[in-house]
């Protein structure tokens, strides 16, 4: 007990340190860090469940450790046209390193919600998870595999990263009728421009204005807020990553993946769709696995700090972003500390 609470006091300490001082932590991290590679748990094939299946409000996209256990879940927002598919490479690396990923798809060719919609149908997903989630897992990935909705962390890349802070701030119609307890925003954009946002507004251009209890870490992209062509960039300036850190009022980490575009996420192969939406953000040339291993490696990281036992490479990061495998910012504001619920 003594050591346990010795351990705890520790990890404060250090938490403390680094948000004030900026210290390089005495950490025992090779540079070679395990978040940016594939986990050591082996994984279920993505597992569709189909809209009404399991009583399912949406059609959703499940990967999850094959192993018994316990694990965290990670509700994922997909963005404008971009199918939950085109993710999971993302969601392999996310879910190898001990974590349930839960991506439903808000769109069809035939039903282009809008973002007040698509919002109300993530809040009905996330309302959907504490009676069912673990029947689909049981069926179709082992009947001890567990999901830990005591820690369910809410992420979304560009508009549907939007959407995931719409929720965590309580701008739903849909009540939640579970606690989210952390918040990933993935190259979030609230729309076009400052005077062309998308409602309901999530940005106000106050600092710090976000009113957030949780521990938030919002990913933006280098090449997000460049124009491609004739095309008007794919995060602009206004109302990109940027200014979501601005608003976010405590416990909140900044990284931008500098070398890589708003798309680059994404599997290397695509739909059509995909394909056409990706086109016009710029973006660097090649494979995207590096941008992949970076980003799956920052939220694991970021994660494991508050839900797991990897708490120690989220602070390496911030520490030395040069540890990630490309070039990589990073900030933060707020004491940075380990939940105090999960520190034990
Ligand atoms: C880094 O670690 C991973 C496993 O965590 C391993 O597969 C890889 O070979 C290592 N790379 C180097 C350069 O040590
Ligand atoms: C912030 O949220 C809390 C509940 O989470 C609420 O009690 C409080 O009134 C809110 N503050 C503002 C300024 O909206
Ligand atoms: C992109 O954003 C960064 C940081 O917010 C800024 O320094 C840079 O000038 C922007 N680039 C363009 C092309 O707007």
């Amino acid at each position: 007990m003594v050591a346990l609470w010795f351990g705890v006091l520790i990890l404060r300490v250090l938490a403390v340190v680094h948000s004030e001082a900026q210290l390089l932590l005495p950490t025992t991290f090779s540079e070679n860090l395990s978040v940016f590679h594939k986990g050591k748990l082996a994984v279920s094939e993505p597992i569709k469940v189909r809209n009404s299946a399991y009583s399912s409000p949406q059609q959703l996209l499940i990967v999850s450790p094959k192993e018994a256990g316990l694990y965290p879940v990670l509700l994922f927002i997909h963005g404008t046209m971009i199918s939950n598919d085109d993710y999971s490479d993302l969601f392999l690396h996310i879910a190898s390193h001990a974590f349930i990923v839960v991506a439903p798809q808000l769109f069809s060719v035939f039903n282009l919600p809008s973002q007040a919609q698509e919002i109300e149908m993530a809040a009905t997903v996330a309302n959907w998870l504490p009676s069912n989630l673990q029947h689909v897992l049981h069926e179709r990935v082992n009947k001890q595999v567990e999901p830990n909705l005591d820690k369910l962390a809410l992420s979304g890349h560009s508009r549907g990263g939007k959407s995931a802070f719409a929720l965590a701030l309580g701008l739903s119609k849909t009540k939640l009728s579970l606690k989210i307890s952390a918040l990933i925003g993935v190259d979030p954009v609230e729309g076009r421009n400052k005077n062309k946002r998308t409602r309901p507004y999530v940005l106000t251009y106050e600092p710090n204005s976000f009113n957030l209890s949780i521990p938030v870490t919002i990913i933006g992209t280098g090449l997000g807020n460049h124009t491609k062509l004739l095309n008007p960039a794919c995060a602009p300036n206004g109302v990109n990553h940027q200014e979501f850190f601005n608003e976010c009022n405590k416990e909140c980490s900044h990284f931008v993946i500098m070398e890589y575009g708003h798309m680059q996420m994404l599997n290397d192969v695509l739909d059509a769709l995909a394909i056409s939406m990706s086109r016009v953000c710029a973006s660097k040339r090649g494979s995207n696995s590096i941008m992949r291993r970076t980003l799956g490696g920052v939220m694991v990281a970021f994660l494991g700090a508050y839900f797991g036992d990897e708490g120690g490479q989220y602070f390496a990061i911030l520490d030395n972003p040069s540890l990630a495998p490309t070039k990589l910012y990073a900030n933060n504001k707020g004491i940075l500390g380990l939940a105090p619920s999960y520190a034990l």
